[in-house]
C-alpha cells in the first residue's frame, strides 16, 4: 500500500510507518518534524498543519490509506478538504476519552454515550489539563466519517498506549519500580482492572485496517486484567522471580496526597473507585474480532524496559519518588498493625 500518516515522528505514529516500512509498504509522514525524526524508510513530507494549504501538495500523489492522530480539529479538517478525494481510506486515532461515563464497567464502542462535539470556539485540547480534548476527537470522528463516508473510515479510540517510546510516565513508572525492587506500594485491591494496548499492536491493528478496509468506530484496547495480574506480569517480564506488594487502600492513599493516573505524587494506571470503574474496563470483544492482537505482556514489558535503558533521557520520571513511597508504606504499616 501507499500510506500517508498524518504525524510519525513520535510514539504511535512513528510506530505505525516503522512496521508499515517493515511491512514492505510505501510509507509517507507528514509532519513538522518537532517531535522527533520519521522511522528508517520512511519518506518525510514537511508539513505544519497550522497552515490550511500545508497537505495540499500531497493530494496529487494519491494514498491508499491515511492515518491521522491529530487532536486538532482544524487540522483534520483541512486535511480532510486537501486529501479526502485521493485517499482510499482512512484511520483516525480517537481515544476512550471521548465517553461521556467513565463509571459503568463493561461498556462497549458499538453504543456507549460519547461527549458533545467540541463547542464552535475550541480547536484543540487546552491548559494542562487538555480540557476539551475528548470533545475535540467527538468533532474529528464527526468529520471524517462525514467527509470519508462510514464504510472507509476506520475509527480507533485507543486506550492507555504503552510500550517503547511512551512519553508518559505511567506505564514506564510501572518497569522502572519493579525494577528497583524492594517492598512496592501496590494501590488499591488486587482485584481492580487496568487495560491498556501495547503501542505496536495498536499500530499493527491500524495497517491491518487499511489493508482490509475497516470501516467503523472500535475501541482500541487490549481485555481489561486485574492490577495483581498487571504487576505480575510486569515483574514476569522482567524476570523478578518473588516481587514484595503492599496493598494499600485507595482511601489512605486519598488521604495522604497520593495522587491518580499519572504526574507528580501519581501512582500510574490507579483511579478513584467506584467513581471511575468504566475506564480501564471497556469491552473490546468487537476489537479483537476484527483483527486487533495482544501480544503476552512480558513481551511489552521488555520492550518497555529495553527502549528505557538504550533512551534514559527520554523517559519521564513521573509517579510518586522512592522517598515518599517509603513515607507512605511507614505509615500504613502503622496504621494496620494497630
Ligand atoms: N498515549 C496514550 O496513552 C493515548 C491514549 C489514547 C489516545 N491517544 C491518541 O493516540 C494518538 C497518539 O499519537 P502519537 O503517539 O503519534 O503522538 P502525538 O503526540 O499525538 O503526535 C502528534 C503528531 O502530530 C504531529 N504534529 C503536531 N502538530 C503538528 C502540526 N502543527 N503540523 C504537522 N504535524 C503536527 C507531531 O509531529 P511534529 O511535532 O514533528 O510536527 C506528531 O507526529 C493521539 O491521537 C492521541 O490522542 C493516546
Amino acid at each position: 500500500m501507499r500510506i500517508l500518516i498524518l504525524g510519525g515522528t513520535r510514539f504511535l505514529g512513528r510506530a505505525t510507518a516503522r512496521l508499515a516500512v517493515e511491512q514492505g509498504h510505501e510509507v509517507t509522514c507528514a509532519a513538522r518534524g518537532v517531535s522527533g525524526a520519521v522511522p528508517a524508510g520512511a519518506r518525510f513530507v514537511a508539513a505544519d498543519r497550522d497552515d490550511p494549504e500545508s497537505l495540499v501538495p500531497l493530494a496529487a500523489a494519491g494514498f491508499d490509506a491515511v492515518v491521522d492522530v491529530t487532536r486538532q480539529i482544524s487540522h483534520a479538517r483541512h486535511a480532510l478538504d486537501a486529501l479526502a478525494d485521493h485517499v482510499g481510506h482512512w484511520s483516525f486515532v480517537s481515544t476512550i476519552s471521548v465517553y461521556a461515563d467513565n463509571t459503568t464497567p463493561g461498556q462497549s464502542a458499538a453504543d456507549a454515550p460519547v461527549l458533545p462535539a467540541a463547542p464552535a470556539d475550541v480547536d484543540g485540547p487546552v491548559g494542562p489539563d487538555h480540557r476539551w480534548y475528548g470533545e475535540c476527537k467527538v468533532s474529528i470522528e464527526e468529520l471524517v466519517r462525514e467527509r470519508m463516508g462510514v464504510d472507509r473510515s476506520f475509527i480507533c479510540r485507543a486506550g492507555l498506549i504503552v510500550g517503547a517510546e511512551d512519553p508518559s510516565d505511567r506505564f514506564p513508572y510501572w518497569v522502572r519500580r519493579l525494577s528497583a525492587g524492594g517492598e512496592v506500594l501496590a494501590p488499591g485491591h488486587p482485584t481492580d482492572r487496568v487495560q491498556f494496548v501495547d503501542v505496536a499492536d495498536l499500530a499493527g491493528w491500524l495497517l491491518h485496517a487499511a489493508g482490509t478496509r475497516l470501516g467503523g468506530t472500535y475501541d482500541g484496547s487490549g481485555p481489561a486484567m486485574s492490577r495483581a495480574e498487571m504487576l505480575a506480569g510486569v515483574a514476569a517480564g522482567l524476570g523478578i522471580a518473588d516481587p514484595a506488594f503492599t496493598w494499600v487502600d485507595q482511601e489512605f492513599l486519598l488521604s495522604n496526597d497520593v495522587r491518580e493516573w499519572s504526574g507528580e505524587r501519581a501512582l500510574p494506571l490507579w483511579v478513584r473507585l467506584p467513581e471511575t470503574a468504566g475506564l480501564m474496563d471497556r469491552d473490546v470483544r468487537a476489537a479483537l474480532d476484527a483483527g486487533l492482537t495482544i501480544r503476552p505482556l512480558a513481551d511489552t514489558v521488555r520492550a518497555t524496559a529495553s527502549w528505557m535503558t538504550a533512551h534514559p533521557a527520554a523517559v519521564r520520571q513521573g509517579g510518586l519518588d522512592p522517598a515518599d513511597e517509603a513515607a507512605i508504606l511507614g505509615k500504613w504499616q502503622a496504621v494496620r498493625d494497630r
